[in-house]
């Protein structure tokens, strides 16, 4: 039920604080460690490499996902769109193991890469929102993402509950190799969860970046650099699928090797900027569009330079940066559609769960 929210969507974005406080609660045990099944954890261990197989928002989870588990836990990972794995699959490594990142569970996509790794031989885990579907069904292992169910056709809660469970495998596997990145995702998701709260509360700040950005925009792009690139990848997804104005994510540093070509005068241009070590970087390609005329909007935290106004990000722990920084973009693409006229929860064209190929 939709309660007093006009859409579900808004509902579901204002419901990430408490599916990430959820998370915490269901992959901690009474000595504030993971719980995780042993089963489980010997498959993440044992596997020489990773082989993340997702589609849409699930795909930009996993491509968080790999910079998670190669940083904080030095495991090797690749992250390939299902559709495409399913028809060039590449060398794989000697102990691979398969995770499939999907929210429904059921998209046919992955299940056709599920079904042909398994007759190969190789294990799977599952990591969905519903624990009885076909993915999680014929996958050997499944963790569960509880986010509670998502009505909208734009993914949003079930993105960060997809990032949040993946930074506690990325925790438990850091211990198993020993590796030096110190990091407490448990402790630093509860800090994460209480940011997307603040950013929850903030409605008034992103509607009226929305007005003065997108109301009348036929095309946006949104910039980012290392970690913030597979965010920004997620904010252009959710804006043209339910606003249908022509969004792109680009890397900052590949604009000069084509996409600048479109930027007019008015194009806006969403950057964000979350990453010391790229800031300066991301800055120049900023001012690199506005001299050309677009409008940019610049999301960045406390840590980086400021240029007059930006939607600052309440602190966050590095690694879950991208909880904090999708939930502008999320509700930026809510108003905007809102305005526009769209049918917010079901956008023409799509339908919540992809079971044809
Ligand atoms: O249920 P899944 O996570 O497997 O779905 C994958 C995509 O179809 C899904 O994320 C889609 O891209 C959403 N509409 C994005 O908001």
């Amino acid at each position: 039920e939709k309660g007093t929210y006009a859409h579900f969507m808004l509902k579901e974005i204002d419901e990430q604080p408490f599916v990430i406080r959820n998370i915490i609660q269901k992959y901690q045990d009474e000595n504030d460690d993971i719980k995780l099944d042993q089963e489980v954890r010997n498959a993440l261990n044992e596997a020489d490499r990773l082989y993340i197989i997702a589609a849409g928002t699930s795909y930009h989870a996993g491509l968080v996902g790999k910079e998670l588990m190669e940083k904080v836990a030095g495991k090797p990972v690749e992250v390939h769109i299902a559709s495409e794995f399913m028809y060039n699959m590449p060398l794989l490594s000697d102990n691979p193991l398969f995770i499939f990142i999907s929210q429904s569970g059921e998209t046919a996509d992955c299940r056709g890469v599920l079904v042909n790794v398994k007759e190969q031989g190789y294990k799977s885990l599952t990591i969905t929102n519903v624990p009885g579907s076909t993915l999680s069904r014929e996958a050997d292992f499944t963790l569960h993402t509880y986010a509670g169910p998502e009505i909208a056709v734009a993914s949003t809660k079930a993105y960060t509950a997809q990032m949040a469970v993946l930074s506690i495998l990325a925790m438990d596997g850091a211990r198993a190799t020993g590796s030096s990145e110190e990091f407490n995702a448990i402790h630093e998701l509860s800090i994460a969860a209480n940011a997307m709260e603040t950013l929850c509360d903030q409605k008034n700040i992103m509607e009226q970046i929305a007005r003065d950005y997108l109301f009348d925009a036929q095309s946006c792009f949104f910039i980012g650099r290392a970690f913030d690139y597979h965010v920004v990848l997620e904010g252009a997804l959710k804006l043209k699928e339910i606003s249908y104005i022509q969004a792109e994510g680009f890397a900052g540093g590949e604009l000069k090797h084509g996409t600048i070509a479109l930027i007019e005068d008015g194009t806006p241009v969403v950057a964000l900027s979350t990453q010391e070590h790229v800031d300066a970087n991301i800055r120049g390609n900023v001012q690199e569009v506005a001299a050309r005329g677009a409008n940019t909007c610049v999301i960045s935290t406390e840590d980086t330079q400021k240029e007059g106004d930006e939607v600052v990000l309440p602190k966050v722990h590095n690694n879950l940066t991208p909880l904090a920084s999708v939930v502008p973009m999320q509700l930026i693409s809510y108003y905007a559609a809102l305005h526009r006229g769209c049918d917010v929860d079901k956008p023409r064209n799509l339908a919540k769960s992809v079971t044809v190929e």
